[in-house]
């Protein structure tokens, strides 16, 4: 049977937030040191911040970043980064086993921000430290003048408070390798304490409570429910982590991968409005997928690049993205939006060199990988509202999760700019898809790029830079109000409609 799409107007996911689009800055092998920071790079401005990758998080559409962790946080003191830098202390970072020099901090940052045009996001350290670490920071950057902290800030150079409205409390505290690593009850505790106290400073602020590292977690399910239950009245989201890969020369499996996001998210919505209901409250608690990407997380735990040695900035999680990769993670961004109701926030992780859409190399060049291109895309293109397409497309048939739909799409409208969002997940067959865009009052097809190759495993390297990219999607045709497009084997595509 043919591939039909319907997009019905009146079928409202969520208005698209510019939060959907976040990234994450963690201090991790050459994120920063290396990445965004590298004060001799011929690009590098009075910061030492590189230029050439500030036009690439530009072009990529990244809004929100999250920083300065994940597990980095969990052992990291936030004054370390502020004041002088000739003062600063050298330390050691055990989540990576590397030393942290401390030359970028919440201030750099705070600029960095500044010149990509993104919202600074904050996490707090509930690993080694606690409350007044926590409110102390919040007072150092929010608090306009007049105290200790914030005079402190003002002397550093900063006038105006950074005004951040996103705080993570902790980071996976759910998983055995987490400094500080607590139990469900414990971590709840600690987190609606330091939650209230920080709302009592500003009722305003937005915070994230930490949910599970994974599905595959063993207390995937019961932790939400425990921290939420100790938590609820003073958090405003409840975190997800996961990350896909390749397993086994499965393919069809991974391909499919965004089933599990999906499932990820209604098991944490179920629990997180069964927790509502049993503390009778009023409020509906939100979902922030503050880590998503692909990672090859097996190889690199099977490698010894985080090793006994103390170095600084060490290539870490330096994972290389195939054509495959970028197909699976632009399918991961159309999940994101179509539980947009929910997921009102969201965070690639990583931003540069580490597990990333952007690389550099030391003095010299910056390019994209494979997933920058769906990323950049979706963020440039997704606006106004979602809307969920009725889709009808046949199946096969995967190890992991049984029967996959070979389809999978998304739909924007913003007054009449529209696009569409789509997946061929079949490895054999271009697939002929006729969507019903004629809710949507569209004219032209005005854009159609597709992400595709004959090698499914091609990649950008840092020798053949420019191997893949987005590719016009010939034969899209828009008549009497029906879409017609050929979708290639393995691809991720994106029609804009005028
Ligand atoms: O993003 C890399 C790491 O993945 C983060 O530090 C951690 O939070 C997660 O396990």
């Amino acid at each position: 049977a043919p591939t039909t799409i319907r997009i019905d107007r009146s079928a409202v996911i969520a208005p698209v937030s510019p939060r959907i689009f976040g990234s994450f800055v963690e201090h991790l092998g050459r994120c920063v040191y290396d990445g965004i920071y590298e004060p001799g790079h011929p690009t590098a401005n009075e910061d030492g911040f590189r230029m050439d990758v500030v036009e690439l998080v530009r072009e990529l559409g990244s809004t929100t970043i999250r920083y300065p962790g994940g597990n980095f946080v969990s052992g990291y003191r936030w004054e370390d980064g502020v004041g002088p830098r000739d003062q600063r202390p050298v330390r050691r970072d055990l989540a990576w086993h590397s030393i942290e020099t401390n030359q970028v901090g919440l201030e750099e940052f705070a600029r960095w921000c500044k010149l990509t045009g993104s919202e600074l996001m904050m996490a707090v350290n509930l690993g080694t430290r606690g409350i007044e670490a926590a409110l102390d920071l919040l007072e150092y950057a929010n608090h306009p003048s007049g105290t200790a902290l914030s005079d402190q800030r003002i002397a550093n150079g900063a006038k105006e408070p950074y005004d951040i409205r996103m705080w993570c409390l902790g980071n996976e505290m759910d998983g055995p390798w987490q400094i500080g690593h607590m139990s469900a009850e414990d971590y709840g505790k600690i987190a609606a304490r330091t939650a209230s106290a920080m709302k009592t400073a500003d009722k305003d602020l937005e915070l994230v409570v930490c949910g599970s590292s994974g599905s595959s977690m063993p207390t995937f399910g019961e932790w939400e429910r425990v921290v939420l239950e100790q938590s609820y009245d003073y958090v405003d989201y409840i975190s997800c982590h996961a990350y896909y890969q390749e397993r086994n020369g499965d393919l069809g499996s991974y391909l499919a991968s965004s089933l599990d996001m999906q499932y990820f998210i209604e098991t944490v919505v179920a629990t997180a409005d069964h927790v509502k209901h049993k503390l009778k409250s009023k409020k509906t608690i939100k979902l922030s997928f503050d880590e998503w990407n692909i990672w090859y997380l097996e190889e690199h735990q099977a490698s010894d690049e985080v090793n006994d040695e103390w170095r600084v900035a060490p290539r870490q999680l330096e994972d290389t993205y195939s054509v495959a990769d970028a197909v699976v993670f632009g399918n991961l961004l159309i999940t994101l939006l179509k539980n947009h109701d929910r997921v009102a926030s969201a965070s690639l992780a990583q931003l540069v060199n580490v597990i990333a859409p952007i690389m550099t190399e030391p003095g010299g060049d910056t390019w994209r990988q494979t997933t920058f291109f769906p990323f950049s895309v979706t963020s440039r293109l997704a606006k106004g509202e979602v809307l969920r397409p009725q889709i009808d497309a046949g199946t096969y048939s995967t190890k992991v999760y049984g029967d996959a739909p070979l389809v999978d799409a998304v739909a924007t409208v913003d007054g009449g700019k529209s696009a569409l969002f789509l997946v061929n997940r079949s490895q054999t067959e271009t697939i002929d898809v006729s969507v019903d865009v004629k809710d949507l009052g569209a004219e032209v097809v005005t854009e159609a790029l597709t992400l595709h190759d004959e090698d499914v495993y091609a990649k950008n390297t840092r020798e053949d830079q420019f191997r893949v990219g987005l590719k016009q999607l010939s034969g899209a045709v828009l008549d009497d109000g029906v879409l017609t497009v050929s979708l290639p084997p393995v691809s991720w595509s994106a029609i804009a409609l005028g």
